[in-house]
């Protein structure tokens, strides 16, 4: 195996709640290579009123830190995508085409709903993004307060081509109790395509080393390295079937 693939994280310094400067950004990667990702795709926020980046200026702060890491050949691949929150001014954006959908096949990409209620006309956005070739892949289902009651609200989703991607820290409590009970009825459905780190500190490392040794043990060795290596990979590369 090459890898796992993390498809979700917050490790590119001061541009939203994640790394706070270079130093931690490094410290991130290298915890993250340590426990076996070969590739860590960074996913700061596009979330209006909160983290108001635009495209630009993502790719701006992407390019100042990939010059830095040419520094340090033993970390992880990185790449540059976002975690899309579905609000109107980021939907009209991604609509647009001035989103981060995952490269190379730029044909996903990562979207975020709030986490107490799922926002207007939810399914009718995503089925828009579908239609124009790009497939959402919903962060953190787990954590979301309408799937805690019932996950088979996410059928719908599911049934219109969005992929589910897991946060593994849901399975050791980081969120609390809802969200981990909610990803092991979801991850016994098989309703998730790919894991995460969702990582925005280095010493959030420890947690996700933790949190892949209970999926291994939940899922067994071949489902649990297709979350984390093989999905991921068919999502970046646009080999989602369906
Ligand atoms: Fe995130």
């Amino acid at each position: 195996m090459s890898g796992y693939i993390d498809l979700h994280s917050h490790w590119i310094p001061g541009i939203d709640d994640g790394a706070p400067d270079v130093a931690e950004a490094l410290a991130m990667l290298r915890g993250l290579g340590r426990i076996g990702f070969s590739k860590v795709v960074a996913t700061p926020h596009m979330r209006t009123g909160l983290f108001d980046n635009e495209r630009a200026d993502l790719e701006r702060a992407f390019g100042e830190i990939v010059a830095e890491l040419r520094r340090y050949p033993e970390l992880p691949e990185v790449a540059l995508s976002s975690e899309h929150h579905l609000d109107d001014v980021v939907f009209a954006n991604l609509v647009k085409g001035e989103g981060l959908p995952y490269e190379p096949a730029r044909t996903a990409a990562l979207i975020e709903f709030p986490t107490d209620h799922f926002p207007a006309r939810y399914r009718e956005r995503l089925f828009d993004l579908r239609m124009r070739r790009v497939r959402p892949v919903i962060a953190h289902p787990e954590r979301y307060r309408p799937v805690w009651k019932d996950i088979t609200v996410m059928d719908p989703l599911l049934d219109g081509g969005a992929v589910l991607l897991l946060d593994v820290c849901a399975l050791v409590g980081k969120y609390g109790r809802a969200p981990r009970k909610a990803a092991l009825e979801l991850l016994e459905g098989g309703y998730y395509y790919a894991a995460c780190s969702d990582a925005h500190r280095a010493t959030d490392v420890r947690e996700v080393e933790k949190a892949i040794a209970e999926l291994y043990a939940v899922m067994g060795d071949e489902e649990a390295e297709f979350l984390l290596a093989e999905g991921p990979r068919n999502i970046l590369e646009g080999r989602v079937a369906g």
